[in-house]
């Protein structure tokens, strides 16, 4: 991962981080760092994830899904943390084994999905690290009850990723599933690199050696200076930019296949950082489709942004045919990643000239090491933003209300806090 903070300290921008000012954060980068390496040394909580590239057993991983190798269909059932790193992985860098994911519980959605997949070519992996989240496990039973009404022996075509407890760990030594454990201190939302997001990954044809070899540099890259270190550079901006006004930080990649990255970085980050009225609002976009709709706010609205512009430095091309159309010269010997390269400087050019404050971030391409590294960058990025902050990332507090207020709603708890209505009909 190659970062490029340069028009964000630009006088231009508003809000900008001045020079000097990035120096003195420095000093306050390398106590989070020693911070941080003590946590890593001592496989804390959290800090534990940052450990994944050199504890994780790629080995262990293909050697589990190695019977699901015949699958047509993978079939995550999960949510949050225990989708989107598999999700955000196999749309970067998945081969031709059809891949779906299962979070949601909208029933017209999961009525489409299970009515557009065979489920006798079909593996399910059920991932969930707490093991009792109602919207996995009530998706869990929906699938298994339509692979028993297609005739689909599910406890041959099912295996699971759990922790030591709840209800799937009991599902899967019931029925003596196969099963894969959370590592111990890795939290759902930093566990892509891990037995939660590799299985799947590996059964959709990703090198996932390759994966956790990139995360492995970006983790030697860890230093105690934003100077020398892409992860803390990002990080150190996002958070000095929030500090001056930009409450929203939109994700732009200029490549399809990490559109999905977005979706996974904006949960990372809002629900790591979110915490005691501080934190950044995640915004997905992707170049160039919103150069034609959300570009349009981030030049000329609020001054309460910065840009993260994410793309490629090679890429796989289409050449654009010569044209018998007037005015098209400019299009003479170009490709489709030649306009797209130009999109994406003109969209930062158009940034910089506005004062909107954006930051580069660049992969050589769309493969296993450089996707490895952004993943595991900007885990490292987001600790660090966590620790300027001074909260506690690794914790979901917000999230866990809502889970045990949905729970209760179910079993008739109807004790909730009255929610104030204004009704127009
Ligand atoms: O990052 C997190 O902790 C959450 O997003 C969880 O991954 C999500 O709530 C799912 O939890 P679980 O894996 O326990 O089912």
């Amino acid at each position: 991962m190659h970062v490029d903070v340069g028009n964000a300290l630009s006088e231009a921008a508003t809000p900008g981080v001045p020079r000097d000012a990035l120096d003195r954060l420095d000093d306050r980068v390398a106590d989070a760092h020693r911070r941080i390496s003590e946590g890593m040394d001592a496989g804390e909580f959290g800090y534990a994830a940052l450990n994944l590239p050199e504890t994780v057993d790629a080995g262990e991983i293909r050697a589990a899904v190695e019977p699901f190798a015949d699958a047509d269909t993978v079939l995550t059932v999960g949510i949050g943390g225990s989708a989107l790193g598999a999700a955000a992985l196999c749309d970067a860098l998945g081969d031709d084994t059809r891949t779906e994911f299962l979070d949601n519980v909208d029933p017209a959605g999961v009525r489409d999905l299970l009515d557009g997949i065979d489920l006798s070519t079909t593996v399910m992996h059920v991932v969930s690290r707490s093991g009792t989240t109602a919207e996995t496990l009530a998706n869990f039973l929906v699938v298994r009850d339509a692979m028993q009404d297609a005739g689909v022996d599910w406890t041959e075509r099912t295996f699971v990723t759990t922790g030591p407890d709840g209800n799937l760990r009991d599902l899967a030594d019931a029925h003596d599933l196969p099963a894969l454990s959370v590592p111990d201190g890795v939290p759902g939302r930093f566990s892509a690199l891990s037995t939660v997001g590799l299985p799947v990954a590996a059964l959709a044809g990703v090198d996932i050696e390759g994966v956790v070899a990139g995360a492995r540099e970006e983790r030697d890259s860890l230093t105690g200076s934003l100077f020398d270190c892409p992860a803390y550079a990002y990080g150190a901006l996002a958070y000095a930019l929030d500090s001056r006004g930009a409450g929203v930080n939109a994700v732009m990649p200029y490549s399809e296949g990490l559109e999905t990255f977005a979706e996974w970085f904006a949960q990372l980050w809002a629900e790591s950082l979110g915490k005691d009225g501080l934190g950044q609002t995640p915004v997905r976009a992707l170049g160039a489709t919103d150069q034609h709709s959300q570009l349009q706010l981030y030049r000329a609205g609020p001054r309460d942004k910065m840009v993260s512009l994410v793309t490629l430095r090679d890429r796989p091309d289409v050449p654009i045919p010569s044209s018998d159309l007037d005015g098209l010269d400019y299009l003479d010997g170009a490709s489709l990643g030649s306009l797209l390269d130009a999109e994406f400087r003109a969209t930062e050019a158009s940034l910089a000239e506005s004062g909107c404050p954006s930051v580069r971030v660049e992969l050589d391409a769309l493969d296993p090491e450089s996707v490895g590294g952004l993943l595991y960058g900007m885990e490292a990025a987001c600790v660090l933003a966590g620790e300027l902050y001074g909260v506690e990332t690794f914790t979901q507090p917000a999230v866990e209300w809502g889970k045990t207020a949905a729970r209760g709603l179910l079993r008739g708890d109807e004790s909730l806090p009255e929610t104030p209505s204004l009704r127009v009909e």
